[in-house]
């Protein structure tokens, strides 16, 4: 028996303590539908999700749209690999280029792959200059991906330290700090990379003037920009990118979460300079970019640019802002709200990690990242309704810590 739908929770955690590696730990309960923003669990519990699978069901859960597209592509073509011309990938590198001004896509299954992409087409830029540069500036509290490339630009020592030694030449700076960037970056340096928000790190947009910093310094230097959009790209801020919000114009981007809208696809948007630079050969997936993937991308660029998720997640986003400022006049504990569109943090003065179960247990589900932080990033479909009530939840599991923090 394979479907989940009636296999009590119990049974479902048993069969993967014996079968599934440990590398996650799982809060206790299994979703297994989902409509729009609503989750419901084996037990048939409903939930407002405001996590979204961290930034990636953007259309919400079951939707149509995506839903059809994916079982029509199904019955059509699924998969050809990169030996042969399929008529969607074409369509994707159109569509990401005139969103982001980078005229190329390099399409991958994942926001690691898209960073690891990233990183050998920088490489390869320099090489292919004959002037090999292997620095890569990155900024503390950031999270580019787990594979040894996107790792290596990882600031978190957690997740570094059992893996080292990883790529040489990675370099940290403080997040939002002018001088200490400009101090850093210098003509080793192959590459800054930076996300226009941080996500995992506490959800932390940059500022205006550390966006300026970075421009001046890859001026000065020669080095490439990578923006790492991965989880603030494609509408989540109310902008198809973050980084054209800041003025900053980089040589490449990466992409993932929310493009495939639940389907798994990454990609890395390639400006000319860098393209340029690329050969036959230089870097491929077997998976990368087949029909499915492609199919997924399509039906979520299409609501991003006609079906007005951007207009509505600045809308919505602006009842999250009044809520959450809100919400964090009444709580103590709550000592800085941070974000934009539909990516927020609160910021607590103790470990989030209670914030989690009581989100569940009053039917509503966040994240915790950086230790102290509650994370949102509901779908980009989210109504203004559905974020009232949804926050109406998180103010009451709040409350319900409220005496003991
Ligand atoms: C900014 C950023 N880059 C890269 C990644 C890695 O993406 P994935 O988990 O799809 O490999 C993430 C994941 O959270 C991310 O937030």
């Amino acid at each position: 028996m394979t479907t989940t739908s009636t296999t009590a929770l119990d049974e479902i955690q048993a069969r993967e303590t014996r079968h599934v590696l440990q590398t996650y730990r799982r809060a206790p309960l299994a979703f297994v539908r989902g409509s729009g923003v609503r989750l419901y669990d084996s037990e048939g519990r409903e939930y407002l999700d405001l996590l979204s699978g961290i930034g990636v069901a953007s259309l919400g859960h079951a939707h149509d749209g995506l839903a059809r597209a994916i079982a029509d592509q199904a019955k059509t073509l699924l998969h050809t690999s990169n030996l042969f011309y399929h008529p969607l990938q074409g369509q994707v590198g159109e569509r990401l280029a005139s969103l982001s001004g980078l005229s190329r896509v390099f399409i991958c299954n994942s926001g690691t792959e898209a960073v690891e992409a990233c990183l050998k087409f920088a490489r390869r830029y320099w090489f292919t200059r004959g002037e090999p540069r292997a620095e890569i500036i990155a900024l503390e509290e950031s999270f580019h991906g787990r594979t040894m490339g996107a790792l290596s630009v990882t600031s978190d020592e957690h997740y570094r330290a059992p893996f080292e030694p990883l790529l040489p030449g990675a370099r940290f700076v403080p997040v939002n700090d002018p001088a200490a960037l400009l101090a850093a970056v210098s003509s080793k340096t192959a590459a800054i990379i930076a996300e226009p928000v941080q996500g995992e790190g506490g959800v932390r947009p940059l500022t205006p003037a550390f966006a300026d910093a970075i421009g001046q310094a890859c001026a000065r230097s020669g080095a490439l920009l990578i923006a790492d959009e991965v989880q603030s790209g494609l509408g989540r801020t109310g902008q198809p990118f973050h980084f054209a919000t800041l003025g900053l114009e980089p040589h490449l981007v990466s992409v993932g979460k929310a493009l495939g809208g639940g389907v798994p696809v990454g990609a890395a948007l390639v400006g000319d300079e860098v393209a340029s630079t690329i050969s036959y050969g230089d870097h491929g997936s077997t998976y990368g970019g087949n029909l499915l993937a492609c199919r997924a991308a399509l039906c979520f660029l299409d609501e991003l640019t006609e079906g007005g998720l951007l207009d509505n997640v600045r809308r919505v986003g602006r009842l999250f802002e009044q809520r959450l400022r809100a919400i964090a006049a009444k709580h103590p504990f709550v000592k800085e709200v941070r974000g934009l569109g539909l990516i927020w943090g609160l910021d607590l003065s103790m470990d989030a990690s209670p914030v989690v179960p009581a989100g569940l247990a009053h039917g509503v589900v966040v994240n915790r990242t950086a230790d102290t932080v509650v994370r949102l990033l509901p779908p980009l479909v989210i109504t203004e309704t559905e974020a009232d009530e949804a926050l109406g939840r998180l103010d009451a599991a709040l409350g319900s810590l409220g005496a003991g923090a």
